[in-house]
């Protein structure tokens, strides 16, 4: 393409969707979120802390550059209707704890919700958005996760609400990232990017378990979430992406948010499944377990950086399931320089045999495969064949040759 085509067509694409500003998450956003760790119970010790442990563990240079703190930070308003931070959770404000985080070249999420309350029962931001929004600018906040229970539940409102604090940001002097959180009832699929969020729940919140054995939709697990999000492929792309909640590995059924509703614990390939079936999704990777007191394991999980190099993956690109039945899912993403993912997860509660010939998903050529969970090359072909266990997804990157 010639250079002024380029030009014209990114000029084009501004002017056509100026609510969506693509350059605040490029790539799906990565770091630690509080929530299903600590529930409320936050502080700004622990986060610190928390921040250190994604320096040491080496997670930050792996890509992880967020800590986001979730519900229960709020300690009211002041006498000017400002926002202000519980002061014994955090004595030293909230712009101190961004200032660490920066310093460290990180940076810091808050949330808040679209009605008076939180989920938790704290202040939230219905009537105050422009307000908030300044707030969180001057405490140099660099992404705001924004709820939505207490709300009405038709999607006008839900459109209204979401534009009303989106508009807030873009107009607070700083860029702060928008995380849609209703929870996918209204579909924000399809309207998320357009008011102007980065990305958006298309789940209730995950549970540290496989699967929903219940009736209950609020109880799902890592299938549930998969098979809504696995069919939402066409609405991600480059700065909007499906978001499938957080990365469960390393809770091991600890009781808390993620503990409720049969959340008894995984094995760890089931969390590994988790790791790379959210990663060529292009959901954000946030992790939420005790980054002070990871087991190797979980350490595997999360800093395979093959497998995260999938999720930031320049060409934005969510795989698609090729492949779905009751034992088998066959997933494909295309990447930045012409290699091809192919994930191959038995969700069947026995170790099965596959055989998968590639033009099967339309990859016509002959290709060096390269295994991403052993790490190396293992074979060139037209196909693969071998052993899958029971919940374990294989991640293989495609060269062609
Ligand atoms: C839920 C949300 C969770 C967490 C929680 C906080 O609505 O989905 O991820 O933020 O509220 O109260």
């Amino acid at each position: 393409m010639k250079p002024c085509l380029i030009i014209c067509c990114f000029l084009l694409q501004v002017k056509l969707s100026p609510a969506q500003n693509t350059s605040l998450a490029p790539t799906p956003p990565m770091g630690w979120m509080s929530w299903n760790f600590f529930a409320d119970n936050i502080n700004e010790k622990d986060l610190k802390e928390m921040a250190d442990a994604m320096v040491s563990s080496g997670m930050a240079k792996a890509g992880y550059n967020y800590i986001f703190i979730d519900d229960g930070w709020q300690g009211g308003r002041d006498n000017k209707n400002n926002m202000i931070a519980d002061p014994v959770k955090f004595p030293s404000g909230i712009k101190a704890l961004a200032k660490y985080m920066h310093d460290r070249g990180l940076k810091l999420g808050i949330y808040s919700d679209a009605a008076q309350l939180t989920c938790a029962g704290y202040t939230a931001s219905l009537g105050f958005e422009e307000q908030d929004a300044k707030t969180f600018a001057g405490w140099d906040i660099d992404y705001l996760k924004y709820d939505y229970c207490h709300a009405p539940i038709d999607v006008e409102t839900a459109k209204t609400r979401y534009k009303k604090m989106a508009d807030a940001l873009r107009n607070s002097g700083r860029d702060i990232a928008l995380g849609i959180c209703e929870w996918g009832p209204r579909k924000p699929w399809l309207w998320a990017a357009s008011v102007g969020g980065q990305l958006w729940r298309t789940t209730y919140d995950i549970r540290d378990k496989w699967k929903n054995l219940s009736s209950n939709e609020n109880a799902e697990g890592i299938l549930d979430i998969l098979d809504i999000n696995a069919e939402l492929h066409q609405y991600s792309g480059i700065g909007k992406w499906n978001d499938a909640d957080m990365l469960v590995a390393g809770l091991y059924g600890k009781k808390g948010p993620s503990g409720d509703l049969g959340g008894i614990g995984c094995t760890d390939l089931e969390y590994q499944s988790q790791f790379s079936l959210w990663a060529i999704m292009n959901s954000p990777l946030y992790a939420t377990n005790d980054l002070r007191n990871m087991n190797e394991a979980t350490k595997i999980i999360l800093l395979n950086e093959e497998v995260i190099a999938l999720n930031q993956d320049a060409l934005g690109k969510q795989a698609i399931r090729k492949i779905n039945d009751s034992i088998w899912n066959v997933f494909v993403k295309p990447l930045a320089n012409g290699d091809v993912t192919v994930a191959i997860l038995n969700r069947s509660d026995m170790l099965q045999k596959f055989e998968i010939i590639f033009s099967q998903l339309g990859l016509m050529d002959k290709y060096e495969i390269r295994d991403l969970w052993l790490h190396k090359n293992i074979g060139k072909g037209k196909k693969w064949n071998g052993n899958v266990l029971a919940h374990e997804t294989k991640v293989f990157r495609l060269k062609k040759i």
